[in-house]
């Protein structure tokens, strides 16, 4: 469906879903303190998007995704591998913070997520979808553990998907996890190339399989 609108159609649906979430009021986070809700940020048309768990103090206060110390680790991992946060799409599982940073309920979780997260995935058609996180992680790998599949990707409807630890989770355990999180971060620009390579044999295997074209002739 992405591939039938143009770059500005994406752009004005994406902001629409923003301007919805900015105004939500489908589940009680809006109500528990929210000073700004997050939608996200970054490019529409970004090959690698990046999914938190929730707004914590800082992203309420400005209305914008990782601006916390998370955000500073996460934008020292993005230049590492040399990617600007411009040119990807940071977002959450929930876009309101829940109250003293508890966890999102599974309430949220799913009202959240399928009124807007699928939707943003679907209009931005990423190649790579990094979850940072358990609650993140639990979306697309139902019942693993983060502790046995980070760095572990899978493909999936066209995509890769890359679960990765939380930053905050780094941060907690600077010695152990950060190593870990730098080896995992850098396969995300090899999964972006290796997404080309697959489209290209998935093309090349779907035109063999087609019957020659004189064959219809006689
Ligand atoms: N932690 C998250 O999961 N998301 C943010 O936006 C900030 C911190």
């Amino acid at each position: 469906m992405t591939e039938t609108l143009t770059v500005e159609q994406r752009r004005a649906a994406l902001e629409g879903i923003a301007a919805e979430v900015r105004a939500c009021t489908r589940c009680p986070l809006h109500a528990a303190g929210r000073t700004n809700a997050v939608p996200g940020a970054g490019s529409y048309t970004a090959e690698v998007m990046f999914i938190g768990e929730g707004p914590g103090f800082n992203e309420d206060r400005q209305g914008l995704p990782f601006v916390g110390q998370s955000g500073k680790l996460l934008d020292e991992l993005l230049s590492m591998i040399g990617m600007r946060r411009s040119q990807v799409f940071i977002t959450n599982v929930v876009k309101c913070r829940p109250p003293e940073n508890r966890d999102p309920l599974p309430d949220e979780i799913t009202i959240c997520t399928q009124a807007y997260l699928y939707r943003q995935i679907e209009l931005i058609a990423p190649k790579v979808i990094v979850t940072l996180g358990r609650f993140s992680m639990g979306l697309f790998f139902p019942n693993a553990k983060i502790t046995q599949i980070h760095g572990r990707e899978k493909w999936e409807n066209g995509r890769a998907y890359l679960p990765l630890y939380h930053p905050a989770a780094v941060l907690r355990n600077m010695e152990t996890l950060k190593p870990q999180m730098e080896a995992d971060f850098r396969k995300i620009p090899q999964l972006v190339a290796q997404w080309a390579s697959r489209q290209s044999s998935t093309t090349a295997a779907s035109a063999s399989a087609e019957p020659p074209e004189q064959l219809t002739l006689f």
